[in-house]
C-alpha cells in the first residue's frame, strides 16, 4: 500500500485504521474545483449512490469504488454462514452492477471480486476467509489500477514528441482512476521525461468535466493547459494549434469500436479531417471482448443536466425535449492507436487487441 500514501491526488481510499471498521473514503468530484470535500461510508449502497450520481466518476475509478463498495457488503453483512454471505454478495453486486451501464471496469472489477468469492464458496472457506478474499482482491484492483495507469503512461509517452500540444476530452485523469490517470497518465510521463507539453482541455458538456476537473488536476501540478468550449475543437484544429488528440476509454470492444465521453466521435471525425493523430488511452480492464461494433449500452442520463448548468442555471425553456446520451461511440478507422499497460495497439484492431488483451505482447 506505500504507493498509495505517495499519491497527490487521492480520488478514493480505504481506510481500516478507524474504531468502528473499515470504510471507503472518496473526493466528490462534483464539487470540484470549487469545494474540496471528502464523503465515507461503510454502507455499499452508499457507493452506488456517489457512483450514480457521479460523486465517483470515469470508468477505472468506478471499477475500483464498486470492489471497495462489494468489500464493505461483506465486512457489514453479519452472515452466519458462508452460503448467506454469498447470497448477500450476490445482492450488492446487483445494486452496483445496476449503476452505470457503460463503463466496462465497473462489470469487470465486479465480476473479479465475486469470482474470487465463489472460488472460496466452492472450496468451502468460511465466513471469515471469504470476507479477508473479498477485501484483499478490492484492495488489488486498487493498487493494480495505479501501476496500470503508470505502465500506461510511460508507454504512451513514447508517443509524444517535445513541443507537443495535446487536445484531451472530458476527465482521464488522476480524478478518473485511482490515480495517476489514463490520458493525463501518458503527460504526466511525458513530463516527467523532460518533454515540454501543453493540453487543450474542452469544457466537455454538460456536466463539465474537462473545465472542472481536467483543468483542476492539470494546474494543481503545474501543468499548462488551456481551455476551450467543445465547439471550438474544429477550429483550433483548423488552426493548427493541436498536434495530438488524447482521450480515455469507457468501454472498447473486440474489434476496436470506442465508447467515450459524449463529442469524441465529433473530436475523432474533426482529427481525421486534419490529420492529428487520435489516441485513445485505456486500461486492459475496460475491454469488452464479448462484443464487437458499437454494441455498446449507452447511458442516458437526466434531461435537467442539459436544461440548466450543473442543475444551478436554467439555459432554456424548462420542459424542452432532451435528448442526453452520456457517450459516443469512435469507429475504430477513426483510431491511430490504442494505448495500454501491455502495449500500443495499432490496426487492424480485432488481431491486435485479442493479442495484447490476453497477454501476449
Ligand atoms: O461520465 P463520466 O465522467 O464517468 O465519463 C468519463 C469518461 O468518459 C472518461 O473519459 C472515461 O471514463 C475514461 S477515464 C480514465
Amino acid at each position: 500500500m506505500e504507493l498509495l500514501e505517495k499519491l497527490k491526488i487521492k480520488p478514493i481510499e480505504w481506510i481500516e485504521d478507524d474504531s468502528e471498521g473499515p470504510k471507503l473514503r472518496w473526493l466528490d468530484t462534483r464539487l470540484l474545483p470549487w469545494e474540496e470535500v471528502y464523503r465515507e461510508t461503510r454502507d455499499y449502497r452508499r457507493v452506488a449512490v456517489a457512483i450514480k450520481s457521479m460523486e465517483i466518476r470515469g470508468a477505472p475509478a468506478i471499477g475500483v469504488a464498486a470492489a471497495y463498495g462489494l468489500a464493505l457488503a461483506a465486512v457489514y453483512s453479519n452472515s452466519k454462514s458462508s452460503e448467506e454471505l454469498w447470497n448477500k454478495l450476490q445482492e450488492a453486486r446487483e445494486v452496483l452492477a445496476t449503476t452505470r451501464p457503460t463503463a466496462y471496469n465497473l462489470f469487470w472489477a465486479l465480476n473479479r471480486v465475486m469470482n474470487k468469492a465463489r472460488e472460496q464458496l466452492e472450496r468451502g472457506s468460511d465466513v471469515d476467509d471469504i470476507i479477508r478474499t473479498v477485501v484483499d482482491e478490492a484492495k488489488k484492483i486498487h493498487i493494480e489500477d495505479v501501476k496500470t495507469n503508470i505502465e500506461l503512461g510511460r508507454i504512451g509517452a513514447k508517443l509524444i514528441d517535445d513541443g507537443d500540444t495535446i487536445l484531451t476530452h472530458c476527465n482521464a485523469g488522476a480524478l478518473a482512476t485511482a490515480a495517476y490517470g489514463t490520458a493525463e497518465g501518458i503527460m504526466r510521463a511525458a513530463i516527467e521525461e523532460g518533454k515540454r507539453i501543453k493540453v487543450i482541455a474542452t469544457e466537455t458538456r454538460p456536466l463539465l468535466q474537462g473545465a472542472r476537473l481536467t483543468v483542476w488536476e492539470l494546474k494543481k501540478e503545474g501543468i499548462e493547459v488551456k481551455l476551450i468550449t467543445d465547439n471550438m475543437v474544429g477550429y483550433v484544429m483548423y488552426k493548427g494549434l493541436v498536434d495530438k488528440v488524447i482521450v480515455g476509454a469507457d468501454r472498447i470492444t473486440a474489434d476496436g469500436y470506442v465508447a467515450n465521453k459524449i463529442g469524441t466521435y465529433m473530436i475523432a471525425v474533426l482529427a481525421y479531417r486534419h490529420k492529428v493523430p487520435f489516441y485513445v488511452a485505456a486500461p486492459t480492464s475496460t475491454f469488452d471482448m464479448s462484443i464487437e461494433g458499437d454494441n455498446i449500452p449507452i447511458e442516458e442520463r437526466d434531461p435537467d443536466e442539459v436544461r440548466t448548468i450543473l442543475g444551478k442555471l436554467l439555459i432554456t425553456v424548462k420542459d424542452v425535449d432532451v435528448y442526453n446520451p452520456a457517450f459516443d461511440i469512435t469507429p475504430p478507422e477513426l483510431v491511430t492507436a490504442i494505448i495500454t499497460e501491455k502495449g500500443i495497439i495499432t490496426p487492424p484492431y480485432r488481431e491486435a487487441i485479442a493479442r495484447i488483451v490476453k497477454g501476449k505482447r
